[in-house]
């Protein structure tokens, strides 16, 4: 065979090659999405059917009725969100909007308005209404939920959220943070890594690795900082984004 053949060949195999590898990741994205979502119904599913179970059991007693009734309709509100997200994160794929962060902010805290209830966690805001950023609103929207989740699941009951918004010369910074157990030093390298969890099987080790790549896609960039020093633990997530 000619030489100049044979690195067309290799070109076009190359180029195949990438094709696949490229198809293979966006396969093994939705994959894993899929595992996180299979993951965070089967609670509540199973949940609102103890719950309809227990309520046909119970029949004779409406006020027992009613109080089933009552935890089986926070149950499906869970999985309304869970929809609603979900379904946003696959429509994500559009173009970047210019969007007001704290709208989004409070999008992200509404998802999560009962557990920090249930849990009577204290939140403290501060998300000027003037600072508006071009991201792609579903994935920023995600990511914001995925850091929010963290911080109640560290956080002892009255426990504090914080969420902050602010601008840095030619960034904007949107700061997710909790006074929780903390991250032990030797962890902080690994919590971006897919499937990275401490939270044995109520975990999927997906969020922050999902979570960093969303904000690559948006120019930006994430960090943390942690302590467990005792009487002072805590987590801050960092996200920077261009203006
Ligand atoms: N705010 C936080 N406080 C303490 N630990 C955290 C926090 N956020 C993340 N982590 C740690 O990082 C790990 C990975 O997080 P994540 O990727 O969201 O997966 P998952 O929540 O499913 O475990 C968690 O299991 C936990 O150990
Ligand atoms: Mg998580």
């Amino acid at each position: 065979m000619h030489e100049a053949t044979i690195v067309v060949d290799l070109h076009s195999s190359l180029a195949l090659m990438s094709e696949a590898l490229q198809k293979a990741e966006e396969h093994a994205t939705a994959g894993q999405l899929a595992l996180e979502l299979m993951h965070e119904i089967r609670n509540p599913l199973e949940a609102v059917g103890n719950l309809t179970y227990l309520a046909q059991e119970e029949a004779e007693n409406p006020e027992a009725v009613r109080a089933y009734l009552r935890h089986a309709e926070e149950q499906l509100a869970t999985l309304n969100s869970i929809a609603s997200r979900t379904l946003g994160f696959a429509r994500a794929s559009d173009s970047p909007q210019q969007v007001r962060l704290a709208t989004l902010a409070e999008a992200a805290l509404r998802i999560h308005q009962r557990t920090m209830q249930s849990k009577q966690i204290h939140l403290v805001k501060d998300l000027p209404d003037d600072l508006v950023a071009e991201v792609y609103t579903t994935e920023i929207l995600q990511v914001l939920s995925n850091l929010i989740v963290n911080s109640i699941d560290a956080l002892p009951r009255e426990g504090t959220l914080y969420l902050r918004l602010k601008k840095r010369r030619s960034e904007i910074h949107f700061v997710v943070a909790d006074n929780g157990h903390g991250i032990p030093e030797e962890h902080r390298n690994r919590v971006f890594e897919p499937f990275f969890t401490t939270k044995n099987s109520a975990g999927t080790g997906l969020g922050l690795a999902l979570s960093k790549r969303i904000v690559e896609h948006n120019r930006g960039k994430i960090s943390l900082r942690s302590s467990i020093r005792p009487g002072r633990t805590g987590t801050t997530f960092k996200i920077s984004l261009p203006t």
